[in-house]
């Protein structure tokens, strides 16, 4: 995965009715440790890192590059949201196309704030690069995810096996399309 290539980064910060995405910041290097050391959100992901290696490793300011946004909530960060683009992806559908990831701290679950964030980061996309589809690639076990996937307005493309488990790939159609 590299990043999006040449999109104005960072944007100003976009607000949605309940969140800020912006670029990272170095005040956000607490909620970055929090959120990749935490086994429940790392359940599909292959697992969490231990908190004290990433508190030792991490940037001071982590995450930046164009396309990753941090979600604050009352100027908290609890999620990120990860537009990447899938240079080396297993499945050809996905090759080269913008991937879209998430993660939230469990504590915000269950309120939208996921939909809502990625809704905002997805429109972003839309006005910079507006003729490119996204990808996204999930656990079919990862049930909130494959909710918010549909939700978002992506569609299944094929199933496959990969680190043993079974992977849902979907695609959003371009903006422009
Ligand atoms: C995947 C993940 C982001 C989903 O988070 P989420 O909070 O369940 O997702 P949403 O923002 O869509 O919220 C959905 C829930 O909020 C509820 N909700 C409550 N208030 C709401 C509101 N005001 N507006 C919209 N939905 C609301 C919905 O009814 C829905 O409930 P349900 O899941 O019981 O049906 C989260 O589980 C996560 O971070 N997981 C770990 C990381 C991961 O696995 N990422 C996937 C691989 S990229």
């Amino acid at each position: 995965m590299t990043d999006l290539g040449p999109v104005p980064w960072p944007p100003a910060p976009i607000r949605t009715e309940r969140l800020v995405l912006r670029a990272a910041e170095a005040r956000d290097r607490a909620g970055f440790v929090e959120l990749y050391a935490s086994q429940e959100v790392h359940t599909y992901l292959g697992g969490a890192r231990p908190r004290e290696e990433l508190a030792r490793e991490m940037p001071a300011v982590p995450g930046q590059w164009p396309g990753s946004f941090v979600v604050a909530l009352d100027g908290v960060m609890t999620g990120q949201v990860l537009l990447r683009r899938a240079t080396e992806h297993s499945r050809p559908a996905a090759v080269g196309k913008v991937d879209l990831g998430y993660l939230f701290l469990p504590r915000v679950w269950g309120h939208g704030y996921a939909a809502e964030a990625c809704g905002a980061a997805l429109d972003w996309l839309g006005g910079v690069l507006p003729d490119e589809p996204v990808v996204l690639a999930t656990q079919t076990a990862n049930t909130r995810s494959l909710r918010l996937a549909a939700k978002l307005g992506f569609t299944e493309v094929e199933r496959f096996r990969a680190w043993e488990a079974e992977q849902w790939l979907g695609l959003r159609p371009a903006a422009s399309a």
